[in-house]
């Protein structure tokens, strides 16, 4: 009787208190033998529960639904086949490690993965094309890599993605034609220090970004087209490029705050328009621009250094009178 009761609390308390799926166990395990149980990965031991002690680890319904590693920069390796086996995964971070290689194929398994985190690794080669067949990522971050070739022209067939951050790669070549395409979903795009370069395609000018960061690239030509009155764009960076166009002509949305065009070849002069903006950050420091800084909303709160060199701009925060 005594033993029968002792069965049958252990019975009743063993899923409770020990809900990590065998089979995602042995994969986490397999992962962590593949890095060379390294010290990061301490906690992931057989025969304690991995949703609840082991450290990066997060469970819905006993499945993993996230798995983060980060910060060790002795832990060196690929990103091993095996994350592939984890079905359940909505968010997947290796940063800040030292991978090496690619996006493993088996990724593409992970149809329910949103969040993809692999900034600051050395992973090379081009971005892998599978990719796309993640249709529910929103939030992709592979900055501070070693990729190279294109910028996939495939986002534009990932309809919830929403931010695609590949700064400080080495990327080559234009902008895709397809950015011109963008469905419900525009994402954000950040592409600064590659080494990108050509003309954007005018049919960008569709597209209603909320952010573009394009700093320090080799663009030419117009850049015009990211600028629009009815555009609710809050970030725009082209700095450090080589952009030519007049900036006169240029209409502003109300939701513009943080307008960095330093460091190009923009020509003409400074719209009143501009007083009319919430401007956190405005920098056109470098360039050819001309004529007198308008006066009002926050252009004098900003630096004389932001306005400094270009060809004839005048008046406060200036020294140069007009
Ligand atoms: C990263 O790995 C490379 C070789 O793969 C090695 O030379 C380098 O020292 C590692 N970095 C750190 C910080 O351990
Ligand atoms: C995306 O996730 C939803 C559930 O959130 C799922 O029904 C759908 O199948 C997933 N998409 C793909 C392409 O697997
Ligand atoms: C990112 O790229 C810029 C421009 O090439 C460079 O100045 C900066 O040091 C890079 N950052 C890192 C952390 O490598
Ligand atoms: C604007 O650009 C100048 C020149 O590169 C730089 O010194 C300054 O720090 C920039 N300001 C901001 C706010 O980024």
């Amino acid at each position: 009787m005594k033993l029968l009761l002792c069965l049958s609390i252990l019975f009743i308390s063993l899923p409770s208190s020990y809900s990590c799926n065998s089979k995602e166990e042995h994969t986490l395990l397999q992962i962590k033998k593949s890095f060379n149980n390294p010290d990061l990965l301490a906690t992931w031991s057989p025969g304690t529960d991995c949703c609840t002690s082991w450290t990066g680890i997060e469970c819905t319904n006993g499945r993993v639904t996230l798995l983060s590693m980060s910060k060790d920069d002795k832990l060196f390796g690929r990103i091993p086949d095996q994350i592939g086996d984890l079905p359940e995964l909505q968010t997947l971070e290796m940063s800040y490690l030292n991978l090496t290689g690619s996006i493993p194929r088996t990724i593409t398994k992970l149809k329910y993965l949103d969040f993809l985190f692999l900034k600051w690794n050395r992973l090379s080669g081009p971005i892998p094309e599978y990719i796309k067949e993640l249709k529910n990522v929103t939030f992709m971050d592979l900055s501070y890599n070693k990729f190279t070739g294109p910028v996939p022209a495939w986002l534009t067939q990932m309809p919830k993605l929403q931010t695609f951050q590949i700064d400080n790669n080495s990327l080559t070549g234009p902008i895709p034609n397809s950015f011109g395409s963008f469905g419900d979903n525009v994402p954000n795009l950040f592409l600064s220090n590659n080494k990108l370069s050509g003309k954007i395609p005018e049919s960008l000018s569709k597209m209603d970004f909320q952010a573009v960061v394009l700093k320090g690239n080799g663009f030419t030509g117009d850049g015009s087209m990211f600028f629009g009155g009815n555009k609710r764009t809050v970030q725009l960076d082209l700095s450090r490029n080589k952009f030519k166009f007049d900036l006169s002509k240029v209409k502003f949305g109300k939701s513009m705050a943080l307008l960095d065009l330093s460091h190009n070849e923009i020509f003409g002069t400074l719209p009143r328009e501009l007083t009319e903006l919430h401007l956190q950050r405005f920098n056109i420091s470098y360039n050819h621009l001309c004529g007198k800084i308008p006066r009002g909303g926050q252009l004098q709160k900003f630096k004389s250094y932001e306005f400094d060199h270009n060809r004839c701009l005048c008046g406060s925060p200036l020294k140069k009178a007009c």
